[in-house]
């Protein structure tokens, strides 16, 4: 179990803030109230990603995700946990017009879920916004290398930093929005010893996800992690149970049970006094 300082019972922004240099944070996605339960004990923050329009919904990018999504996944995520922070993604769309649209945005995800603060993708182009975010009360954490909001403009998902000049642009997102008062970056998909260097280069705690054991904390694709979506496994995932197997062979049981008529048994009915 996590044994970070608790305020209020829960893991705090500032919590997470603190931990640079020190016992590494632990984070999963989680996207919905059961998942939340389980994981809650475990973790010091649980990140309600946009990655749920893949994993969830079946979507090809995470751009289908809407506001109404994330808000509603964001609340069953909040009302599962006790222990974790919980950190909502901006949805595509919610945020790259302004630092306005982004307050709007992000006021409402934070009212109407209960969260803590918000992640946002982008580097340099976003630290006016994140900036703006912050005067204003909102916690934000970055996400920076592989951003797949922008998987268009990129081509794909590919790791980053592989060549130099790359390289100084992620180091250079990376510098704009800690100076801008990001509590923590995620780096996604990025060279190791360009995320060590960038982990080494700012006061921010980083958060790897394809990065570098030397990162300020860890997160995963809760899915990835447990085998429960196998459409595509990134190189960075490690499974660390089969959990959709499980749920495989609980529903062939089921079914050849219910075949058999073995199941429901007597101890499974009413029965009269
Ligand atoms: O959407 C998400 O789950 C994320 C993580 C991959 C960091 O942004």
């Amino acid at each position: 179990m996590s044994t970070a300082k608790k305020v209020n019972g829960r893991v705090t922004i500032p919590d997470i803030a603190a931990r640079k240099g020190g016992k590494p944070v632990v984070s999963l996605t989680a996207y919905t109230y059961p998942m939340a339960r389980i994981l809650d004990p475990h973790v010091d923050f649980l990140l309600v990603g946009d990655s749920m329009g893949v994993v969830l919904y079946g979507l090809e990018t995470t751009h289908g995700v809407t506001l109404e999504m994330t808000i509603a996944h964001g609340a069953s995520v909040v009302r599962g946990t006790e222990h974790a922070c919980v950190i909502v993604d901006m949805p595509f769309g919610s945020y790259q017009e302004s630092p306005e649209q982004a307050f709007r945005n992000a006021a409402r995800i934070i009212s109407e879920t209960g969260c803590s603060g918000i992640k946002i993708e982008g580097g340099e182009e976003m630290a006016e916004t994140v900036r703006f975010l912050i005067k204003r009360g909102i916690p934000v954490m970055g996400h920076i290398g592989l951003k797949p909001q922008s998987v268009n403009v990129a081509g794909g998902y590919r790791s980053q930093g592989r060549d130099d000049n790359g390289a100084k642009q992620i180091m250079e997102d990376a510098r704009a929005i800690s100076d801008a008062g990001a509590f923590a970056i995620v780096i996604e998909a990025v060279v190791e010893p360009l995320a060590r260097a960038i982990t080494e280069a700012i006061p921010t705690v980083t958060i790897g996800i394809g990065a570098s054991p030397a990162c300020d904390g860890q997160v995963l694709v809760t899915e990835d992690a447990i085998g429960m979506f196998a459409d595509f496994t990134p190189k960075f995932v490690k499974r660390f149970a089969e959990v959709g197997e499980g749920i495989g062979q609980a529903a062939a049981d089921y079914a050849a049970q219910v075949t058999a008529g073995t199941f429901p048994a007597p101890e499974h009915c009413y029965h009269k006094k």
